[in-house]
Order: C-alpha cells, then sequence, then structure tokens
C-alpha cells in the first residue's frame, strides 16, 4: 500500500479512524485538543479511564458515537519528547495502522507524527515506514480464510513540503522493504534463478535501473567456477544478476550492494536435516535485500552510483551435484577444496565479490543468510556485521539503529587466517563449528580484492516465524531500510 497526504481539517474528516499521538501525560495539546472539545471531554475521559500509559506500543481505540465524522479515534503512545528516536515513531504508527486495521478500519487518517529532532520530513518518513511494514501481507497464494479487515487509505493530514517529501521517501523505502519480504516469501518452485533473474529485470525496467544479467554458459565463460559449481546439482541452472542505478546529477561515488541469492538450500550433498528445510526458501532474503533497495534508489534521488549484485542459484544434490572433496577454480583464480556443499553462500558470494570489485567501486557491502553460528552468537534478530573498513561499519551500525535493525561490530581475526587453508586447494569453504560466522567472513574476505567491504550475516533477521511489530511472520526485509539511510546519510553528511 501507499500512504497518502492531503490538506483538510481533521476534525470534519470522515473516515473510519483516526490516528492520535498522545504522550505519558495525556496532556491534549493542539489537535487532541480540539478532538476533545468536539467531544465534550469524552477523550480525555476516556484515556483516564484506560489508564492509558502513553508509552510507545501501547493503542486505545474509542468509538466517537456519531459526535464526529470520523467513527472513531485510534490513540498510539508517543512516548516522552526527551529522548524519542525515529524508531519510537515508527512504532507508533505501525502500532496505530494496526489497531485501526484490527478494529475494521478501511479508511484511515492521521494527524502528524512527533518532529523527531528538528526534522518534520524525517518523521512524516519513519511514520509512513511504519504504517507499510505493519500492515504488509503476503496474501498471494492464499484462496480461502483472506482477512476481511484491511486498510485500503491511509493518509495523513498535513500541507507542509517538509511532510510530503517525508511521506514520498517512506513511502519508497517501505516499498523497498515490501518488496524484499515478497521475493523472500515466494517459494522456490516459483522464484528460482532464472524468474529471480525475470523479477530483478522488471525491476529494472520499472526503476530506470540497468540490468545485465548472466547466464551458466556465460558466467562458466567469465571463469565463474564458484556459482556454476553451486548450481550443477540443480536443473535450474544459476544466474548472476547486475543492476545499476545512476544518479540524474552529478555522481559523488560508487558503492555496490551484493546478495546472496540461493533460491533454496537443501545443503547439496551435504544434505540437511529435514526438519525445518522448507525455510531455506529465504535463503536469497541477502539478494531480495539488494532488490528491494535498488528498486527504491529513483525515489529517494541519491547522487550515488549504486551497483546492486545478486548471485542466483539453487542447492540441490543429484547426480550431477557437486561433491564434497570437489576443487572449483573462482573468478579471481585461487583454488577452493569443498568440504561441505551446505556451506554453499560464500561460494556464489566469492565469484560476486570478485566480479563486484572488478568494477572499481569505493565500497561494497554484501548482505547474507550465510550462518547458523550468526544466529547462535546473536540471536534470531541481530546480524553480524564484518568489515575490512572500521568507518564503514560504524557507519552501517549507525545506520541499523536509526532503523532498530539490530547489528553488531564482528571481528576477523588474523590469528585464525590459518583455518582458511585448504589441505589440496588454496582454500578450503569449512573449518568446523566454532567461529563459523567468523569463518565464513574471513572466506568471503579473500575474494574482495581490497576493495573497502562489508558482510552482514542476516541468518537470523532475515525472516520470523512469529509476528513481529512491524512485519507479519516470514521475510522480514531486513537490511533495505539500513542500506538506504545509509546512502541517504552520506549524501546528507
Ligand atoms: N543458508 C545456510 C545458513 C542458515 C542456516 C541460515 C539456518 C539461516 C538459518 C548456509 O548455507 C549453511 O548451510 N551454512 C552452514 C555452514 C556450514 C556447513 C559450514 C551452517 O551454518 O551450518
Ligand atoms: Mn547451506
Ligand atoms: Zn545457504
Amino acid at each position: 500500500m501507499q500512504v497518502e497526504i492531503q490538506s483538510g481539517n481533521l476534525v470534519e474528516l470522515a473516515v473510519d479512524a483516526l490516528i492520535l499521538g498522545v504522550a505519558p501525560g495525556r496532556a491534549l495539546d493542539g489537535e487532541a485538543a480540539a478532538f476533545d472539545d468536539r467531544l465534550h471531554g469524552a477523550l480525555k475521559q476516556a484515556l483516564d479511564d484506560n489508564d492509558f500509559n502513553g508509552k510507545v506500543g501501547s493503542a486505545l481505540v474509542i468509538p466517537t458515537l456519531g459526535q464526529i465524522p470520523a467513527r472513531r479515534l485510534v490513540i498510539t503512545g508517543i512516548g516522552d519528547a526527551q529522548g524519542r528516536r525515529a524508531q519510537d515513531v515508527t512504532r507508533a504508527w505501525g502500532r496505530a495502522a494496526r489497531a485501526a486495521r484490527d478494529a475494521g478500519a478501511h479508511t484511515v487518517a492521521s494527524v502528524a507524527p512527533p518532529a523527531i529532532g528538528e526534522s518534520v520530513a524525517e518523521s512524516f518518513r519513519v511514520a509512513t515506514e511504519g504504517v507499510v511494514l505493519a500492515l504488509y501481507r503476503f496474501l498471494a497464494y492464499r484462496t480461502v480464510n483472506l482477512p476481511d479487515k484491511e486498510v485500503d487509505a491511509f493518509t495523513f493530514v498535513d500541507e507542509r513540503t517538509e511532510a510530503r517529501k517525508g511521506v514520498e521517501i517512506g513511502n519508497a523505502i517501505a516499498q523497498g522493504t515490501c518488496l524484499a519480504r515478497d521475493l523472500g516469501n515466494m517459494p522456490a518452485d516459483v522464484l528460482y534463478p532464472e524468474t529471480l533473474a525475470l523479477r530483478a529485470q522488471e525491476i529494472a525496467l520499472a526503476n530506470d535501473l540497468s540490468c545485465v544479467i548472466y547466464d551458466r554458459e556465460a558466467l562458466e565463460k567469465m571463469g565463474a567456477g564458484a556459482i556454476v559449481a553451486v548450481g550443477k546439482g540443480s536443473e535450474r541452472d544459476p544466474r548472476l544478476i547486475h543492476l545499476t542505478y545512476k544518479p540524474r546529477g552529478e555522481s559523488r561515488g560508487t558503492i555496490a550492494f551484493v546478495g546472496k541469492g540461493i533460491t533454496f538450500d537443501t545443503g547439496g550433498m551435504s544434505l540437511k536435516p529435514g526438519g525445518g528445510m522448507e525455510e531455506m526458501k529465504f535463503d536469497m532474503c541477502g539478494g531480495a535485500a539488494v532488490l528491494g533497495a535498488m528498486s527504491a534508489l529513483p525515489a529517494l534521488d541519491l547522487p550515488y552510483t549504486v551497483h546492486g549484485i545478486v548471485a542466483g542459484a539453487e542447492n540441490m544434490p543429484s547426480g550431477t551435484a557437486y561433491r564434497p572433496g570437489d576443487i572449483r577454480h573462482t573468478l579471481n583464480g585461487k583454488t577452493i577444496e569443498i568440504i561441505s556443499t551446505d556451506a554453499e553462500g560464500r561460494l556464489v558470494l566469492a565469484d560476486a565479490l570478485t566480479y563486484t570489485s572488478r568494477l572499481g567501486v569505493d565500497a561494497m557491502i554484501d548482505l547474507a543468510t550465510l550462518t547458523g553460528a550468526s544466529v547462535v552468537a546473536l540471536g534470531d534478530q541481530g546480524t553480524s556485521v564484518f568489515s575490512s573498513d572500521d568507518s564503514l561499519a560504524g557507519e552501517i551500525i549507525d545506520a541499523a539503529r536509526w532503523n532498530a535493525e539490530l547489528m553488531w561490530h564482528m571481528p576477523l581475526w588474523e590469528e585464525y587466517h590459518g583455518l582458511l587453508k585448504g589441505s589440496y586447494a588454496d582454500l578450503r569453504n569449512s573449518g568446523g563449528r566454532p567461529g563459523g560466522a567468523i569463518f565464513a567472513a574471513m572466506f568471503l574476505q579473500e575474494f574482495t580484492e581490497d576493495t573497502p567491504w562489508a558482510h552482514l550475516d542476516i541468518a537470523g533477521p532475515a525472516w520470523s516465524t512469529k509476528e513481529t511489530e512491524l512485519a507479519p511472520a516470514g521475510a522480514s526485509g531486513h537490511g533495505v531500510r539500513t542500506l538506504l539511510t545509509l546512502l541517504m546519510n552520506r549524501a546528507a553528511g
């Protein structure tokens, strides 16, 4: 969905639900006071009667009993002004949008969210993101029990140009995130490397990006032996996807986003256990985040050249599959001894990172559902951030914090370098269980050719089996907002 903005008189608006923010003291000022007047003090009364605490995450639905054209008020807690963060506004408007939907509202309007610091645009941006993300659902494959409660229209009422700008940016970022969710949620029999590449082409066409796709023959010719190896067990050939965004004006630099696009990970000959294997359709969520972020760039009008690269392959066991013990030549010439065919993400990324470094970029950031070890280390909400460049890691973690995406800086320890050595080849693709996320990151670093690089292991937060405040169960689109915020911060700073 798309959030709208219009000018008008809130108190006279005929909608199913009207959203108002209230802080912990329950002080009613400005618009809230006007509503309370029209309701003859019933708003204040309802807040008191329900002991409304005003904390972010609290919400209260109040029927207006025909006193005003709006059928109900949805009060959302906005927390104290002191120390209010962008993510609080995102959560508060996400909460309000869900409360309105659960109450059966189809048309919803909202007052202005409280400004964050000095910025009106930023508060509209993050409130818009909260609404769109919280209302997202993946219903493409449902034929029965479709939810009848659905918000069809959501409108902020405000006339400021900064407010309009904020809504525009929030829509673009949230839609990029929802696009990543849609791709992640699609089953692997529908979304495989070829169809993922087709989707990428559509995204490119719709958003004025250029798009190059390499199929298996092209990858073989190029020398991308690692991607080809991972794809060999599948009937569905691998693809390397390359999108490029060029700014309208002068370019202030070049950055690349690189994603793991394993459309299904059975483990290959090192077959995974059956329990939970269905979740491995989400093994392309890094690639989905890259495509989602790329789709938002034109609307954000960012002054950078941005490359989006996705290594797409399906990891299957079969008579043609690659095996443990096989040795493969990668794009940068190094040889890899396969210890586990289930350590396939680092293989496809090895070639993708070499390819990207050859584009001559100032920095590259890869996103991958790479290791179970990252989930063990940081839990299912935390992303492990590894980087050859501390200031790049710092930018990523700042951008993540702004969006309440949990990311933590992890080490690349020289002392562990010896683990990478193969017995019969330059490198081996697995070094045992201890420090598994670090090993994988250090393996990737071998293919970065000294290009400043960061690696986000999103194995934990890429999808969730439970509904969260801003997403239903399924793919989360984690990473899209952080990548875009990072670029926006660069552009502003
Ligand atoms: N896609 C998996 C990692 C994964 C597992 C992500 C569970 C999210 C949830 C990856 O390809 C993989 O299988 N990694 C192995 C590496 C091992 C064989 C060295 C792992 O983490 O067990
Ligand atoms: Mn695997
Ligand atoms: Zn995998």
